[in-house]
């Protein structure tokens, strides 16, 4: 049998699996806030967070973010740098960028009403097929299929297929089944079932079959292979960096803190000035810390101080972060770069700045009591 043949469902059996996935979903889905309404604009917010992030971390942030934007004008008309304040914490910090631009084009394009065909949707910043897709069917029903993480294991599973479903083959091979399979009516409901099904019982490990309530129609429990389908994912090959962040303070305790630029990792997020240090420890590392915080601050140290290590992860870097100290006896303002905002701060005003994660924890140390 070629590994990687693709099954079709009887019309039969996709009545059956509708009918049972549909029930199932309305008597056991989890009562999420995004889930009492169909406001289009809502279930975006809803879609963009859940993106690469657990529910559980979702519900708050959710709730925040459309308590201070109840509507996507509000959102178009705030400063990006509240957007990414109460994004902090998520991560992925260009999904908040997109929206307050997706935000502003529904503003200027749509006269402040979120669009409702598909290609209007998919024309915003950050919205792809499975977003427009999600909002549509979720929102006003349109007989539109999603695809997912929960549901390309779900899927994968049923059909039983055996190949890479993240492979171009595999990819085409589950839209395609995500599309046959949507019922003609209630297609919110159903692509919703089927994430729930992937979040709550066919879980990447151990899936909870009993509890399925279409095991009988699912060709992989048939034979078995649970833990064979979906395909496993290539390892991820992690990469070790150095790099620094450093803590300039002025003679009045003032440190200064940079805004991330467009083209940067976190960009539009406040952050102690940091740079990738290739330099051995020594004196070699000592004349690329010097170096390196003129061409970014202007500011020239003679000598700096070690004052914290973290150890973090972003995307497929492991990185070391080597936290240094220096004072500055004459602040330079008229070398600060212009293309750059920076900011003198007191370490009590720095909580109010939209931070990247280290910038926070380092924020932290700052204003934690001397022993
Ligand atoms: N993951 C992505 N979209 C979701 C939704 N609407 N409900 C639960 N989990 C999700």
């Amino acid at each position: 049998m070629d590994e990687t043949a693709t099954h079709r469902f009887s019309a039969q059996a996709k009545r059956s699996l509708q009918q049972r996935l549909l029930g199932w979903f309305a008597s056991e889905a989890r009562d999420l806030p995004w889930r009492n309404t169909r406001d289009l604009y809502s279930i975006w917010v809803s879609e963009i967070m859940l993106q690469q992030t657990q529910v559980a971390t979702v519900i708050a942030y959710y709730e925040r973010f459309l308590a201070r934007f109840p509507h996507v004008c509000a959102l178009a008309e705030a400063d990006e740098h509240e957007v990414l304040r109460l994004w902090e914490g998520l991560g992925y910090y260009r999904r908040a960028r997109q929206m307050h631009a997706a935000a502003q084009r529904v503003r200027s394009h749509h006269g402040g009403q979120f669009p409702t065909t598909f290609e209007e949707v998919l024309a915003l910043p950050g919205i792809g097929r499975y977003t427009a897709g999600a909002i549509l069917s979720i929102g006003r029903d349109e007989r539109l299929p999603i695809l997912e993480a929960n549901t390309v294991r779900v899927l994968s599973r049923l059909t039983a297929y055996r190949g890479d479903p993240l492979s171009r083959q595999g990819q085409k091979f589950l839209w395609q089944t995500a599309e046959e399979l949507l019922p003609e009516q209630h297609s919110g409901h159903f692509n919703q079932a089927l994430m729930e099904l992937g979040a709550m019982l066919c879980t990447p490990r151990s899936p909870s079959c009993l509890l399925c309530p279409v095991n009988t129609l699912c060709l992989t429990r048939k034979a078995g292979l649970q833990n064979e389908i979906p395909q496993a994912k290539k390892p991820q090959q992690f990469e070790a960096v150095t790099e620094a962040a450093l803590v300039l303070r002025r003679a009045d305790g003032c440190v200064l803190l940079r805004r991330r630029k467009a083209n940067e990792r976190w960009a539009g997020m406040w952050d102690f000035p940091r740079f990738p240090l290739s330099a051995p420890p020594g004196s070699k590392r000592n004349r690329q810390l010097r170096e390196e915080t003129l061409r970014l601050t202007g500011q020239s140290i003679t000598r700096t101080a070690p004052f914290a290590t973290i150890k973090h992860g972003v995307t497929r870097f492991r990185i070391t972060l080597e936290v240094m100290a220096a004072t500055v006896s004459q602040p330079q303002s008229a070398t600060l770069p212009t293309d750059t905002e920076f900011a003198w701060l007191q370490p009590e005003e720095m909580p109010a700045r939209a931070l990247s994660t280290t910038g926070r924890k380092i924020a932290q140390m700052l204003r934690m009591p001397v022993p």
